[in-house]
């Protein structure tokens, strides 16, 4: 029975090429239609207002608030201006207590405005600006948005367990300035971006070859530079490079080509966001462990796996987290202990049989391969819009695509299997001009230089 029951999941899991074709030309059509029209397509693309990305001659002493991922950060950064690289750099990192995900704004912003003053207040003596210069902020904040300008816009929804319904449809940087005068630190915010503009701005300062960037952590997402010409609903001046860096939010991408099960209805059912983010929930860091959970849940209530009764613990939601998941998936002892010493640590299940132990191993195996091969048909999908899945008159034009979050950083056997899928769609030859790039924290960074060629001091410069 529990393989019976392993054996159809892994086949409703099914990821063959034909299919993931079919997934990366949904995401090329709906690419299509987001730019097209607001609201054409479950795909906002929505415009970033960035239109020039770093180039490395951004000078000066910058700050950056990255709020959205596993921790929320604040830094600052002092670049060298031209060729001069980034000079200094110090971060503080701590991550958001959990009620203050689903509180009110003025509770979630207090917070935030008052871990940044108190980094400002601990650089002390130490640092200091040129006198009467106000310190910029780069704002990553981690969500879709819809930018009004490159320093605001307003919530659209939240993703990835906030949930905190006063802040929608509000202008975050008005609520981040309220918070910061509230706390009495006085910044302003240069420019508002999400983590893959930040990413992509981040790698593209590093290498210039930079084109896209892909956000695999408790959330995914993607960002590239588009031809402003090839963005229909875009009724502002022409930007003078002629491009567009455009916010995919491909994480609410949704196809009849993606492999849904039960448990993803179910997961997607109970989530705080039912029928959105389904791309998503079948990728990303927040969900993967808890599909595994939901599956072992039914392994035990149907086929005993773990014996007579359900272990209580496999009941609680969210319980089996995704890096637990990693390391039951990696575990390369003979005896499968990481996997038993996880199953009684956490979902106290104690004395497992080696053969019980394999098919934890081999569901993480099937979801994780699932998600991975799906976000490399999402890759597959950008590069197909941007006419780079193939070669031109035999010439290699190198794309780059600067990759970040805790899933791609440390879920080893995940990437191996996005990379070396993407490499599989695309062929030898092509795939060799294809690279990926961990563009480490890049989007706090990146945030700091669109602040610095933001900056309301530039055009007194000039
Ligand atoms: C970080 C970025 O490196 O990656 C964040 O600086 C981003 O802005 C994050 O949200 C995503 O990763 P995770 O795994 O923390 O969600
Ligand atoms: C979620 C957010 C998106 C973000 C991604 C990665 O999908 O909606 O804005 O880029 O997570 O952090």
């Amino acid at each position: 029975r529990v393989v019976a029951i392993l054996k159809e999941f892994e086949e409703k899991c099914g990821t063959p090429t034909s299919k993931l074709m079919q997934v990366a030309d949904a995401m090329t059509v709906e690419m299509h239609a987001g730019l097209a029209s607001e609201g054409g397509s479950k795909l906002k693309m929505l415009i970033s207002y960035v239109d020039n990305l770093p180039t490395g001659d951004e000078e000066g002493v910058f700050y950056a608030l990255d709020l959205g991922g596993t921790n929320f950060r604040v830094l600052r950064v002092q670049l060298g201006g031209k060729d001069g690289g980034i000079v200094d750099q110090e971060f503080s990192e701590v991550s958001i207590p959990p009620h203050l995900m689903v509180g009110t704004s003025d509770a979630l912003f207090d917070y935030i405005a008052a871990e940044l003053a108190k980094f400002v207040a601990q650089e002390g003596q130490k640092f200091h600006l040129p006198p009467g210069r106000q310190r910029e902020l780069g704002f990553t904040f981690s969500f879709p948005v819809m930018q009004t300008s490159i320093s605001s816009g307003t919530l659209i929804r939240w993703t990835k367990g906030f949930s905190i319904d006063d802040t929608v449809g509000q202008d975050v940087v008005a609520e981040l300035a309220e918070a910061m005068e509230r706390q009495g630190v006085d910044m302003q915010v240069s420019a508002l971006v999400n983590d893959t503009i930040g990413t992509l701005a981040g790698g593209r300062y590093s290498n210039k070859d930079v084109l896209i960037a892909v956000i695999m952590g408790t959330g995914t997402n993607a960002a590239y530079v588009e031809r402003a010409q090839a963005i229909p609903k875009w009724h502002g001046p022409p930007p003078k490079s002629g491009e567009m860096v455009i916010n995919m939010e491909w994480g609410n991408f949704r196809s009849s080509h993606l492999p849904l099960t039960e448990y993803d209805h179910a997961l997607d059912a109970e989530s705080l966001n039912p029928s959105e983010q389904i791309f998503e929930k079948l990728t990303s860091g927040m969900y993967l462990g808890e599909i595994v959970r939901k599956v072992l849940c039914k392994l035990a209530e149907e086929a005993a796996l773990f014996g007579d009764i359900v272990p209580p613990k496999l009941r609680t939601s969210f319980i089996l987290r995704t890096p637990d998941m990693s390391a039951m998936h990696h575990d390369t002892s003979s005896d499968l202990r990481v996997v038993g010493k996880k199953l009684k640590d956490i979902l106290e299940i104690s004395n497992t049989s080696l053969k019980t132990r394999r098919v934890v191993v081999e569901l993480c195996n099937i979801v994780a391969t699932r998600g991975a091969r799906l976000a490399a048909a999402g890759i597959l999908g950008v590069l197909k819009k941007m006419g780079r899945d193939t070669l031109r008159d035999g010439e290699t034009q190198k794309t780059v695509i600067a990759m970040d979050g805790g899933l791609y950083e440390h879920y080893t056997e995940y990437r191996k299997c996005l990379e070396n899928t993407l490499n599989e769609l695309l062929g030898e030859e092509v795939s060799q001009s294809i690279v990926f790039e961990h563009s480490n924290d890049g989007s706090g960074i990146g945030a700091a230089l669109l602040a610095a060629s933001h900056s309301k001091y530039l055009e007194v410069l000039e």
